[in-house]
């Protein structure tokens, strides 16, 4: 795991102020510790983030407004285990002030594709790693580029920063989820998670149950760090986890739920219904699953209660 990452940009006020506040934030959610900085090739010390940039991140909960820009400087850049920057251009300039330290200056999408691809990408203009600059232009254009940075910080946390730590899921699901957990198992591995398909391998008729089992097993063998469990409704799924003792399967079909299902209840299994759900609310609903983390104190102690239930 990188312990350090130093976002890059301009000026220090738009697409490094994001970078820093979301991988902070994304961090957190999955409960990894990060040391997360940000500096501008042109920046003037002590200016606040744009009021866009405030807002983009606002809107998903994020506080940035105590950033103060600062220009980069020769120690920032050598504390840094990786520096990610934003345009080609940034990236020639970094090299240009410190080339004994190439091996670790990235484009920040150039370096989540190299972590998706498990290689390293040859850099071309084709491959468009650029994220282009919002600055003086539309909230819309600001919330493209945070969509931009945030889909590729989220690669890099699920790709352990590249220090090899990949979240890894077990799938499964019957007849009633098995065309619901192809596009799934895609989906994940898309994204850069370590997946191993359970089962069913066909669309015949087969028994919930006995695909149930066996993710919950390896689950709580520690094998993976979660489970997903895809049936007709996903009920038949969250009964039979439920019966095994340290698991904790959560039925959702929505996003709030699947969210609070890891925050507050620790949940270790994710159970969906394929005859239920659309693919594009499964997915979102997996995404809020996956980013949440639990939030430990009070929840704690009833899942300890639910544990003494036994
Ligand atoms: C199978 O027809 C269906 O019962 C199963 O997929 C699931 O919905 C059970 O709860």
């Amino acid at each position: 795991m990188a312990k350090s990452v130093l976002f890059i940009c301009t000026g220090n006020t738009c697409r490094s102020v994001m970078a820093e506040y979301l991988l902070r934030h994304r961090a957190r959610q999955a409960g990894v510790e990060v040391e997360v900085r940000s500096a501008g090739l042109q920046a003037f010390p002590g200016d606040s983030a744009t009021e866009h940039a405030l807002k983009a991140l606002a809107e998903l909960g994020i506080d940035a407004a105590g950033h103060r820009s600062r220009p980069v400087n020769p120690q920032l850049l050598a504390e840094a285990d990786l520096i990610l920057a934003m345009t080609a251009r940034h990236k020639e300039e970094l090299l240009r002030l410190a080339p004994e330290l190439a091996d670790r200056i990235f484009l920040l999408k150039e370096y989540a594709e190299m972590l998706a691809a498990g290689q390293e990408q040859e850099y071309s203009l084709e491959n468009n790693y650029e994220i282009r600059d919002p600055f003086g232009q539309s909230l819309e254009a600001y919330r493209e580029a945070r969509r931009e940075i945030d889909e590729a910080v989220q690669l890099l946390l699920a790709r352990g920063m590249g220090g090899g730590s990949r979240m890894r899921i077990a799938v499964g699901a019957d007849h009633g989820g098995f065309q619901a957990k192809g596009a799934v198992v895609e989906y994940l591995r898309s994204k850069g998670y370590e997946v191993v398909d359970f089962g069913t391998a066909s669309p015949d008729s087969c028994d919930y149950p006995d695909i149930a089992q066996p993710v919950c097993r390896a689950v709580l063998a520690g094998e993976y760090d979660l489970g997903i469990l895809i049936c007709g409704t996903g009920i038949g799924m969250s009964i039979a986890a439920n019966r095994i003792p340290g698991i904790r399967a959560a039925l959702c079909g929505d996003t709030f739920s699947a969210r609070m299902a890891r925050e507050h209840n620790d949940a270790n299994v994710l159970c969906l219904g394929g005859r239920v759900l659309g693919l594009g609310l499964m997915l979102d609903i997996i995404d809020a699953y996956l980013q949440g983390s639990f939030l430990g104190g009070r929840h704690k102690t009833r899942i300890e209660k639910i544990e003494q239930m036994n």
